[in-house]
C-alpha cells in the first residue's frame, strides 16, 4: 500500500482526477487530495460536486465526492493548509499527481512559486526526487506552455497530457477516460487493468479495430 498525493487544479478534465482517484483506492492504495479554488468551481461545473471554495467541505467529508467506501482510504486537505503533512518533505507518499494541471499551476510549479498546498506538493516532490506527475490539459499551447512544461520535464516531472488515443476503438467517454488514467498508473507503477492494452492491428476478417457499430455505420 502506498500514499498518492492528487491536486486538483482549474484545468478541465475532472473525470479523469475522479476515475484516478477511485482507481488507486480500488488498486489498494491511499489517497491525500487537495482542490484549488479554480479546480472547486471546475469541479462543480465538470463533476456537479461542490468541495467548498478551498476544499473545506470535502476535507470535512471525502464521502460528499467520492461515497463512503472510496472516502474511507481519503484524506482531503483545504488548497490553504499549507501546514497539511503533504507541505513537508518528511511525508510519505509514493507520487504526486497533479490532475488535471492547469497552465497556471505548471507555470508556478515550474519556477517553485508555491502559492498553496499543491504547490507545495509538488514542489516538495521535486525537492525530495519523489515522482512528480503532471497531466495538463490546455489547447493550442503557447510557447510559454511548452518551455513551463519542458522545464518540468528537465527537473524530472512525467507530463503526461490529458490526450486520449483512439487506436483502442473507444466507445464511450469512460473508455477515453480509462485510456488516460491507465497510463497515468502505469507510469505511477500501480498495477491495473484500468486502460485497454493495445493488442496489434485486427487481421482483415476481424472486426477492422474500429467496433462493430462504426463498422456497420460505413457499410450502410
Ligand atoms: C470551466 C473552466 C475550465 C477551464 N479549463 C482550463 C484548462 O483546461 N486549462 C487551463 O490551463 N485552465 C483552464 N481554466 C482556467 C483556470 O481555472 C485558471 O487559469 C485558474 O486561475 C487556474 O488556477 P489554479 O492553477 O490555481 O487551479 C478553466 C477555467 C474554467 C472556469
Amino acid at each position: 500500500m502506498t500514499r498518492f498525493f492528487v491536486g486538483v487544479t482549474g484545468g478541465s478534465g475532472h473525470a479523469y482526477t475522479d476515475r484516478l482517484v477511485r482507481a488507486l483506492v480500488q488498486c489498494g492504495h491511499d489517497v491525500d487530495i487537495s482542490v484549488t479554488s479554480a479546480g472547486a468551481k471546475v469541479m462543480r461545473h465538470e463533476l456537479g460536486v461542490d468541495p467548498g471554495d478551498s476544499g473545506e467541505l470535502l476535507a470535512r467529508d471525502p464521502a460528499l465526492w467520492l461515497g463512503p467506501e472510496i472516502a474511507q482510504r481519503v484524506r482531503a486537505f483545504r488548497s490553504d493548509a499549507v501546514e497539511a503533512p503533504p507541505s513537508s518533505g518528511t511525508s510519505l507518499t509514493g507520487g504526486v499527481i497533479l490532475c488535471p494541471c492547469s497552465m497556471g499551476t505548471l507555470a508556478r510549479v515550474s519556477v517553485g512559486f508555491s502559492s498553496n498546498l499543491v504547490e507545495r506538493a509538488a514542489d516538495v516532490a521535486l525537492k525530495e526526487g519523489k515522482r512528480l506527475l503532471i497531466v495538463p490539459r490546455e489547447t493550442p499551447l503557447s510557447i510559454v506552455h511548452l518551455e513551463n512544461m519542458l522545464r518540468l520535464a528537465r527537473l524530472g516531472a512525467i507530463v503526461l497530457p490529458a490526450m486520449p488515443g483512439f487506436y483502442h476503438s473507444p466507445r464511450s467517454m469512460d473508455d477515453l477516460v480509462n485510456h488516460v488514467v491507465g497510463k497515468i498508473l502505469d507510469r505511477l507503477g500501480v498495477e491495473n487493468q484500468v486502460g485497454a492494452r493495445w493488442k496489434g492491428l485486427p487481421r482483415p476478417d476481424e472486426d477492422g479495430g474500429l467496433g462493430q457499430e462504426a463498422e456497420e455505420r460505413i457499410r450502410e
